[in-house]
């Protein structure tokens, strides 16, 4: 095991130079796993120069997830006060602050107190009610092709089967999702290379702020109207006779949105582009459907759309055998942990019968709420497309020139359809 308590690594520095232009530049990394293992091999708990500390291995990318002196709130609130400005009104302040409120950026035991709240629906059991839904919206989409018609598979079939399944759940208006789908994603790639620094940060800014006060008016006419969906059992969910406050409401609304958006449409996206360039591995789930959870594994271990955040350690504390000091910050690289050769042998091949945990839902009390949600989806989608259609690519996959592994497109043709049910 590598430990270097002042974080400077062995060599003559040239790995080290170029995760430095990573960290600055990501936009000229679109395929960042060769620079993941120079630099995980010459140092996986790298110090930057801006004091960051960067983990790119398993082993201590579970540990820093799993310790409790990390605090994502301290990490979400240099985030927020980069965003204010100094004569934001009240009102402008609460909407942007709510990035701070979301539970996932909330340290024990407010966390804890709201996650218990929010969690009854998503646990495994409960998320098997939505699977007639998952399986209608995933067949109308599906549908919609002709044979031989070229399409974006992103835009076409990713995006839509989260937003119209988590608008059903919540009971919000379908078609809302392109308003939060613009926010959305000017929130979470506020790190955009085309765009200024200072561009990145209206629209986010911007975002916080419509988000905001749609999110106030939903909840005002849910309040007035409840039903059976996810909305009106966060608005009335109490425990021990306490609910959840106004501003604590609005922030978990956005959460949920905003959680399993582009993280899910993502793995939706690769998962299928993953078994189309892997014809053998998609044969084997086609013989045996059993293998189908397995291949939504696989692919959100290899294509992990979300690092672990920025952490900020509370008190002096240590990963794996390297000291931390209050107030350092710490960034865990999950994309590059899930391609720890020493935990998943020849981690760039697309393996379903892989065995091993991977990271991609996060480890310890932030692990992902929705993971039982996205896996649903996941496997409903890979059940109708290895059973309904057949796929080709239509072009190569791009990707979004930022820090997180998000696909921009993937260009795929119906080639046929099949008669099986
Ligand atoms: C494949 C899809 C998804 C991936 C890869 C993913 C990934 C993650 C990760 C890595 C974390 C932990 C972040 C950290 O520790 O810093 C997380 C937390 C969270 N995710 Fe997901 N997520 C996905 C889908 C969803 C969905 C569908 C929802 C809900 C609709 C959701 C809701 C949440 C929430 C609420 C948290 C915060 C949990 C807490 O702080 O206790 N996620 N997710």
């Amino acid at each position: 095991m590598y430990v270097d308590e002042g974080g400077i690594a062995p060599g003559d520095g040239r790995v080290e130079s170029e995760f430095e232009r990573y960290l600055e530049d990501p936009g000229h990394f679109p395929d960042p796993y060769p620079l993941f293992h120079r630099i995980r091999a010459v140092n996986p708990i790298y110090r930057a120069t801006n004091g960051l500390w960067c983990i790119t291995n398993y082993e201590a990318t579970h540990a820093a997830l799993k310790n409790v002196s990390l605090s994502r709130h301290e990490g979400a609130i240099s985030e927020v006060l980069s965003l204010r400005n100094e004569d934001d009104d009240l009102e402008t302040s609460k909407a942007i602050d709510s990035f701070q409120n979301f539970f996932l950026n909330l340290d024990d035991p407010d966390h804890l107190r709201i996650r218990r709240l929010a969690s009854g629906p998503f646990v495994p059991k409960a998320v098997q009610k939505w699977k007639p839904l998952v399986e209608d919206v995933v067949r109308n989409i599906l549908d919609e092709f002709e044979v031989g018609e070229d399409f974006d598979f992103v835009t076409r079939v990713a995006y839509p089967v989260p937003e119209r399944v988590i608008c059903t759940i919540l009971g919000v208006p379908s078609s809302d999702h392109e308003l939060w789908n613009r926010w959305s994603n000017a929130i979470i790639v506020q790190n955009r290379a085309e765009r200024s620094a200072n561009e990145n940060r209206d629209a986010a800014r911007e975002a916080f702020i419509s988000f905001d006060g749609y999110a106030r008016e939903l909840i005002r006419e849910r309040r007035h109207n409840l039903g059976d969906d996810l909305l009106s059992f966060l608005i009335s969910a109490e425990e021990e006779g306490k609910g959840l406050a106004e501003d604590e409401l609005v922030a978990t609304l956005i959460l949920l949105i905003i959680a399993g958006h582009e993280t899910t449409a993502n793995t939706l996206a690769n998962v299928t582009r993953l078994l189309v360039e892997n014809p053998d591995q998609l044969e084997m789930l086609r013989d045996d459907p059993a293998l189908i959870p397995g291949s939504v594994e696989e692919a959100v271990r290899m294509e992990t759309p979300a690092t672990g955040g920025m952490r900020v350690a509370l008190e002096d504390t240590e990963v794996v055998g390297n000291k931390i000091a209050a107030g350092d910050r710490v960034m865990t690289f999950i994309t590059a942990a899930n391609h720890d050769p020493d935990w998943f042998p020849d981690p760039e091949r697309f393996d379903i019968m892989r065995r091993g945990t991977h990271l991609a839902f996060g480890s310890g009390m932030h692990y992902c709420l929705g993971a039982p949600l996205a896996r649903l989806e996941g496997e409903v989608l890979v059940r109708n497309i290895s059973q309904r259609v057949t796929f080709e690519m239509a072009g190569r996959e791009t990707w979004r020139p930022n820090h997180l592994r998000l696909v921009e497109t993937v260009p795929m043709r119906l080639a046929a359809r099949r008669q099986l049910d």
